[in-house]
């Protein structure tokens, strides 16, 4: 019997028509166009409209990843949703998207800090290789406006909302050729949110206190996230039997344009070869990556048979990268 690969059948992204640019914030915190441009590479950022969630954001790109995939949602047999910012702690956000898509179908979320994007399309090729679903939906999708503080400006400058969505599908030709997860427990102080669950309920001190917030020491993420980014792309290529020469697109998780930059020092890459848009989205976690790859199909830089490595890293520690042939 031949194998099984999962491919990319249509890929989709929504982001919110709000921009809120580096001269807006220097409105509401002590920071300057000049700083976010040049440590981070982000102009503007997208904001939700009050009335807009997560599974909002999901919903839209998912709608688009179908037309593009040329299918209904009838034809999804699963869907996995990854989100650091869901809807409400249950039911999970994936469920939510089903429900809006009028789909009946099993639904769960990925929680994986930034890499949540490549956890779940690990998992969708998973139960796609193994033959047990044909058609996987994965919906990335983030609110980060209402999960950081608007008084720090170390990291409200950093995040924006937005959604991608793919449409993995069975096929005879590879598609995912191959892969690398990891993940370090142990650091998972340096970058979290920590109110809201059960070690800080919801409380007068944890309102207060900004505690229902994105904390980090960026410094520190900087520093892992280059080393660890090359390291798990260095993997998956391996694991694929390429090099990094025979790569036509890096599409990196976008947290920063200086960890790109030196991910691609770091492979031998020229920064030319790793797509950026950054400066108009800014993080949007798990987002990043679809929304980038959906830009690039609409640009006409993602062609058919090209050889893609998407990366990334974040909260957890977590981080992992995928080689597929689109
Ligand atoms: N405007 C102006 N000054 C600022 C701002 C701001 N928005 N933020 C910080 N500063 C100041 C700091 O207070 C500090 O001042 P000091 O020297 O007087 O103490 C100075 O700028 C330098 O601060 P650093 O933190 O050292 O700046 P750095 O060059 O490291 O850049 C940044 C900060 C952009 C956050 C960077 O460290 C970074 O990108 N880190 C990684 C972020 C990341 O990858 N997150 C990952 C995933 S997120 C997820 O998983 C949900």
């Amino acid at each position: 019997m031949s194998r099984i690969y999962a491919r990319i059948a249509g890929i989709g992204h929504y982001v919110p028509p709000a921009r809120l640019t580096n001269h807006d914030l220097e409105r509401i915190v002590e920071t300057s166009d000049q700083w976010i441009t040049e440590r981070s590479g982000i102009k503007e950022r997208r904001i939700a409209s009050i009335d807009e969630n997560t599974s909002d954001l999901g919903y839209k790109s998912a709608l688009k990843a179908l037309e593009d995939a040329g299918m209904k949602a009838e034809d999804i047999d699963f869907i996995v949703s990854a989100t650091n910012t869901p809807d409400m702690i249950f039911p999970a956000t994936g469920c939510l998207e089903a429900a809006k898509l009028g789909l009946k179908a099993p639904c769960f979320d990925v929680q994986a800090g930034c890499p949540g994007v490549i956890y779940a399309l690990e998992v969708a090729r998973a139960f796609i290789e193994s033959g047990i679903y044909r058609n996987v939906l994965v919906i990335t999708s983030e609110v980060l406006s209402r999960f950081v503080n608007w008084k720090d400006r170390t990291t409200c400058v950093l995040f924006g909302d937005g959604a991608a969505s793919y449409v993995l599908t069975a096929s005879s030709e590879p598609g995912f050729i191959g892969s690398c997860l990891s993940g370090d427990g142990s650091l998972g102080d340096l970058l979290k949110f920590p109110a809201g669950g059960v070690r800080e309920p919801a409380s007068e001190y944890t309102v207060k206190n900004h505690r229902h917030a994105v904390f980090m020491q960026g410094r520190e993420v900087f520093r892992y996230a280059v080393s660890y980014m090359a390291k798990a792309s260095l993997k998956a290529l391996e694991r694929s039997g390429l090099s990094p020469q025979d790569i036509d697109w890096v599409v990196p998780h976008q947290a920063n344009k200086r960890i790109i930059d030196a991910t691609m020092d770091k492979l031998g890459l020229p920064h030319e070869k790793a797509y950026v848009n950054i400066d108009k989205y800014g993080n949007t976690s798990v987002a990043t990556i679809g929304i980038a790859l959906s830009e690039m199909k609409e640009k006409g830089l993602l062609k058919r048979g090209q050889n893609v490595l998407i990366v990334s890293f974040g909260a957890g520690f977590t981080w992992g990268a995928i080689v597929f042939r689109y």
